[in-house]
Parts: structure tokens; C-alpha cells; sequence
């Protein structure tokens, strides 16, 4: 199979080239990333020799590039990955989330139509559920439930879900949808809670959680959602939308805390901050179809994920340490200082 991966030097795009180079040795990849501040080069450096996978520096949103691209490759599968993906940054400016996350995906799904491909697969995610009260723990994100959304970036995401299944019923585009729980791994970029908290830990800085800590989370090790995108990819019934999730619920305040017991790190360090705007409550993913249909469950218990994700970023200071030291620091001081 000839894979087109977009985003893939972003965390999840990297982690899911590096897991099929290696659960399929006759798969290609071309990963077509445009490098925007979260994708990083040296994250792939580890596969660019391979001669299975090429990479291309390009905007999904640019139809020429994208087109040549199709038109060189003969694709068989794309999968989606690329997207702007922080909240807190498209209620800074959504302008470039509407650009890449949809106009992106339309462009992605005409070459698609274009070329002929067997497999459009969008990677979305369970914010498009909206959110579900503190309250009501007996309530989870179904596949039917109505799509809608809180902040500019899960209305993107909605959107190109939407453009979707449109493109399926309308063209009869061969597409899948997988939505996913919050992910935590290696090479997530150090904006995102998980790392964001080591790495001010790891230096002794205050640990920002925004309102009172209690929005709840439903945690994935990245790997499981790469297997279960492969499953999809190779099992999924087309026109059909997955949830992936393994029933990991946890509050912001108690994912902080079992960071900083493991690095040894006093809970002094967490500083309440003013809450995010629009901040959705509680995720909660029901896994039950994919489970019951393609037998997927997750491997890695958060536990031993967090406990592997801290040793990678306490082995990788460099991998991070680069990326802090940056236009980040710029970021940072926007985003936290009078917060
Ligand atoms: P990320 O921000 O780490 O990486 C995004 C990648 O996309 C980067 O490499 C970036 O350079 C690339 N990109 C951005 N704009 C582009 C454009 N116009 N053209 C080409 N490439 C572009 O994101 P992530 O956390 O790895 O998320 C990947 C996907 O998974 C996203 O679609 C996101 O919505 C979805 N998702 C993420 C999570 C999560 O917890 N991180 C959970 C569920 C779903
Ligand atoms: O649920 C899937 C989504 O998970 C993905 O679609 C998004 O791409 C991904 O970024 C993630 O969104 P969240 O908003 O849930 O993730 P984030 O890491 O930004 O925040 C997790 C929680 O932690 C959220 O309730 C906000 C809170 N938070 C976050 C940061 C960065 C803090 O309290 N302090 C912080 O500094």
C-alpha cells in the first residue's frame, strides 16, 4: 500500500509513520507536512534514510502542490493528520485553523476524488462531541450523537468532519472517520498539558492549570491510536465514523499531580490561572464500536504511559529544550504572563 500521511512531523503524524514503517514492511509512505512552528523535521530523523518513506514539505491547502503530489504518487490511502490542533491557539486566531483543518481536508478529499484512492481517512477528534457535565459520569461520546463544538478549533474539525461524509454521500468518496480522546506520548509539543506540566516541573517552574483543575480528560498512549487508525485503515466499514478511547478519565489537577510525584517535584509548583475560554468540562469517549466491530482496545495503561512518556522527555532535553528556547518563549509570555 502507498500511504499519504499529512502532518506527520507533528506528535501523532510522527508516532503513526514510525509504528507502520514497522508493523508493515510493504507499505509505503509519503508524509506531506508544511512545517508550520508544531511540525519538526527532526522528529522523522530517524526514518529519513528508510527508502519506504519520503518526505514532502507542503501545505495541504495549496491544490497545486497537492495535486502534483497525487498526480507523482498514485496513492492507494490518505490519512489526515494535519491540522492545527491548540485550542488555546485558535481562540487566539482561528483564521488559519478554517484554512487548514477544512479547506485543507477539501483540497486533500478532491485529489482524492481526482486520482482515485481507496481509503480517505480523517483523523478527528471527540471534541467535536462538545463536552458532558462533571455531573453525570454514566454519560459518554457515542458515534450518533449530534456533532458541535466550543472553541474555533472543534468547530474546524466538526466542519471538516461534516465535509466529510458530504464528500461520501455526494461523490461516494471511500472514507473513514476515527475521533480520538486526548493523546500523550512522545514528541507532543511542549504547548499541550502533559508536557507542557514536565517541563516546567523538570525546571522548577509554576505548573499553570487553568480554572480549578477539575475539567476531566479521557487520556490515550499515542500508540493505541495509531493501531487503531491501521485497524480502521485495513477493517473499517467506509462512510463510517470510530471513537477511540480506552476509559481513562482524569482531572487536569490529578494528571498534574501524578506528574510532579514522579519527578520528584512539590505540589507547591501548581499555580491556578484563569480559565481557558469556552473550556469544555468533561470528555469521555465510548469505545464500544470499534471494541465490538474491529476488537481494538488500548495496550498501554496510563500508569506505565506516563511513566514511559516522563522517561522519553527526561532522555530527549534536547528534542524539547530546542523547541522551548525558541519563538515558544514568545508564545509562553502571550499566553500565561497576566493570565
Ligand atoms: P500537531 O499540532 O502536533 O501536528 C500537526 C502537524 O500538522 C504539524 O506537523 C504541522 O506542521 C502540520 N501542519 C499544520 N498545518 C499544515 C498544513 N497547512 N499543511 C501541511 N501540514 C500542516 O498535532 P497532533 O496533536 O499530532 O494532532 C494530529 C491530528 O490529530 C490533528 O488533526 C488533531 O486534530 C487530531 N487529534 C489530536 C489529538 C491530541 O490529543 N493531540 C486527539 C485527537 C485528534
Ligand atoms: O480531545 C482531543 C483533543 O485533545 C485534541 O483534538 C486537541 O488537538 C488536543 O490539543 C487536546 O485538546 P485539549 O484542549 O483537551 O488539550 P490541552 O493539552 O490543550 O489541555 C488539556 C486540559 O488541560 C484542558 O482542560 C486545558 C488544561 N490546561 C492546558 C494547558 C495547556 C491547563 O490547565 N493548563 C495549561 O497550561
Amino acid at each position: 500500500m502507498k500511504i499519504l500521511v499529512t502532518g506527520g512531523a507533528g506528535f501523532i503524524g510522527a508516532n503513526f509513520v514510525f509504528y507502520m514503517l514497522k508493523a508493515h514492511p510493504e507499505d509505503e509512505i509519503v508524509c506531506l507536512d508544511a512545517l508550520t512552528y508544531a511540525g519538526n523535521l527532526e522528529t522523522l530523523a530517524p526514518v529519513m534514510d528508510e527508502p519506504r518513506f519520503r518526505f514532502v514539505k507542503g501545505d495541504v491547502a495549496d491544490r497545486e502542490t497537492v495535486f502534483k503530489l497525487f498526480e507523482e504518487e498514485g496513492f492507494d490511502v490518505v490519512v489526515n493528520f494535519a491540522a492545527e490542533s491548540h485550542v488555546d491557539r485558535s481562540i487566539e486566531d482561528p483564521g488559519i485553523f478554517l484554512r487548514t483543518n477544512i479547506l485543507g481536508t477539501q483540497v486533500l478529499m478532491d485529489a482524492s476524488r481526482k486520482y482515485g484512492v481507496d481509503r480517505f481517512h480523517q483523523v478527528g477528534t471527540d471534541e467535536v462531541y462538545g463536552d458532558l457535565p462533571l455531573d453525570r459520569p454514566d454519560l459518554f461520546f457515542t458515534e450518533d450523537m449530534p456533532v458541535t463544538a466550543s472553541s474555533p478549533y472543534s468547530a474546524s474539525k466538526a466542519s471538516a468532519d461534516l465535509l466529510v461524509m458530504a464528500y461520501h454521500r455526494t461523490y461516494g468518496l471511500p472514507v473513514t472517520i476515527s475521533r480520538c480522546s486526548n493523546n500523550y506520548g512522545p514528541y507532543q509539543f511542549p504547548e499541550k498539558l502533559i508536557p507542557l506540566m514536565i517541563a516546567n516541573a523538570l525546571a522548577d517552574k509554576e505548573l499553570p492549570v487553568y480554572g480549578t483543575g477539575e475539567n476531566v480528560r479521557d487520556w490515550l498512549y499515542v500508540e493505541d491510536h495509531c493501531r487503531a487508525i491501521d485497524l480502521i485503515l485495513r477493517e473499517g466499514k467506509v462512510g463510517e465514523v470510530y471513537n477511540i478511547g480506552g476509559h481513562n478519565e482524569k482531572s487536569n489537577l490529578e494528571v498534574v499531580k501524578i506528574i510532579l510525584k514522579q519527578v520528584g517535584k512539590p505540589e507547591s509548583l501548581i499555580t491556578f490561572v484563569g480559565d481557558r475560554k469556552g473550556h469544555d468540562l468533561r470528555y469521555a469517549i465510548d469505545p464500544a464500536k470499534i471494541h465490538s466491530e474491529l476488537g481494538w482496545l488500548p495496550t498501554t495503561m496510563f500508569d506505565d504511559g506516563i511513566r514511559q512518556t516522563i522517561d522519553w522527555y527526561l532522555e530527549n532535553e534536547s528534542w524539547w529544550k530546542n523547541i522551548i528556547s525558541g519563538e515558544y518563549q514568545q508564545y509562553y509570555e502571550k499566553m500565561y504572563s497576566n493570565r
